[in-house]
């Protein structure tokens, strides 16, 4: 069996890692199954790509298609371009797209198109808030998917309202997980950590990178304000993804509070989150994180599509209502934050549920 697996942009790249290594462990053991990884180069900065590939022992990509950055057609259509040229030099039986970014997107639609058939790992989330690029991304991917892989009973519930059948959708937990467990015991300490006298659990970590609370220079100045007033004596740790750079250049701000960084690696990302007081974010995967980690995590959105992360895990959501963020903060130092616990089958053996479904699908002539 041949597979294609996708990957784009910074949160694909930590969910591929272990679905590769599974799928090389499964073949040393003489299974027929090999895969051939295709980068779309929708990151393609050393930090928010190849650090990743490093850290996490992703092999090199068999091919990079150079997308680069543009606006959400540009970069789409380009992914498309590419992608069909890819397909059509290796045809394969099997395309494994990951997550919500437009790669993800953009590759299933030019598989379905080539009549290949598609897995979607990470199927059936939904914000239900279309005015974010990655719900659209989602929809299109769930309308044209054959198998489904899911990561909690809501996605589940959202494949089966939209009338999915029930024998495409394999309930096999969070692939991120995998990654998060696998690596918590190489959490690097970042450079910076004493140079400015950080210790464990006296500072924040934020991170923010959704156009509608970054790309507003007057909005983004506002929240800046608020979040420095309303934590004390302690650090924001705040790494700056590129687009919220090209923001902050434009506004004047500054504070002794704030720790302003470059987009950190795996690695010493997750040392920051699992021993800091608490996240703020507007990021999808962090609000997982956070909650295996038992971090509380504020997050400055008004939805998510990771509902399980709020009503059993760590996380609250509070849009961008600057009041509820104070009230919040008050919760991480007051220590009143709420009890969490693990959502079902977060547990680190997402990828080889995955391989093995793979391997049935084959078996079963559903390829
Ligand atoms: C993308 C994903 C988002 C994910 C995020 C993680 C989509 C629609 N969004 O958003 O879901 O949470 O990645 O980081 O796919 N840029 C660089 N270097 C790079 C890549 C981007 O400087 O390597 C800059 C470019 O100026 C670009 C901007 O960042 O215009 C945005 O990049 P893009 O990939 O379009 O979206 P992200 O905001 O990164």
């Amino acid at each position: 069996m041949k597979i294609t697996i996708v990957a784009g942009a910074r949160p694909n790249f930590i969910k591929i890692a272990p679905l590769i290594h599974e799928i090389i462990r499964v073949k040393e053991t003489g299974a027929d199954i090999s895969y051939r990884l295709v980068h779309t180069g929708q990151h393609y900065n050393h930090n928010l790509s190849d650090i990743f590939f490093k850290e996490l022992e992703i092999p090199e990509p068999h091919a990079n298609l150079e997308v680069g950055s543009g606006t959400q057609a540009e970069q789409t259509a380009g992914i498309m371009i590419g992608f069909e040229k890819e397909l059509l030099q290796h045809p394969c039986d099997l395309v494994v797209v990951v997550g919500d970014v437009n790669s993800t997107m953009a590759c299933s639609i030019v598989a379905k198109k080539l009549n290949i058939k598609v897995a979607h790992v990470e199927a059936g989330i939904r914000s239900f808030d279309l005015a974010m690029p990655e719900e659209i991304n989602r929809m299109v991917t769930d309308a044209i998917t054959d198998y489904f892989f899911t990561t909690s009973a809501v996605a589940n519930q959202n494949l089966l309202k939209a009338g999915t059948n029930e024998h495409n959708i394999f309930f096999v937990g969070n692939i991120m997980i995998d990654t998060l467990r696998k690596n918590e015991s190489r959490f690097k300490r970042p450079q910076f950590f004493d140079a400015h006298g950080l210790q464990e659990g006296n500072y924040i970590v934020m991170t923010l990178h959704r156009p509608s609370n970054v790309d507003d220079p007057v909005h983004l100045k506002n929240l800046l304000d608020a979040i420095v007033e309303s934590i004390h004596d302690y650090h924001l740790v705040f790494p700056i993804h590129p687009r919220t750079q090209k923001t902050l250049d434009k506004i004047n701000f500054k504070s002794d509070r704030l720790i302003l960084i470059e987009p950190l690696s795996y690695l010493e990302f997750n040392y920051m989150v699992k021993n800091c007081k608490a996240v703020i974010t507007d990021s999808g995967g962090i609000q997982e994180e956070t909650t295996v980690l038992g971090i509380p995590c504020i997050t400055m959105r008004s939805n998510t599509e990771r509902p399980e992360t709020v009503t059993v895990g760590s996380n609250v959501l509070i849009g961008n209502n600057i009041e509820l963020l104070r009230q919040q903060l008050a919760h991480v130092f007051d220590g009143s934050w709420k009890k969490s616990s693990l959502p079902e089958l977060w547990d680190g053996a997402t990828a080889p549920r995955i391989v093995q479904q793979f391997l049935q699908l084959e078996k079963s002539g559903r390829l």
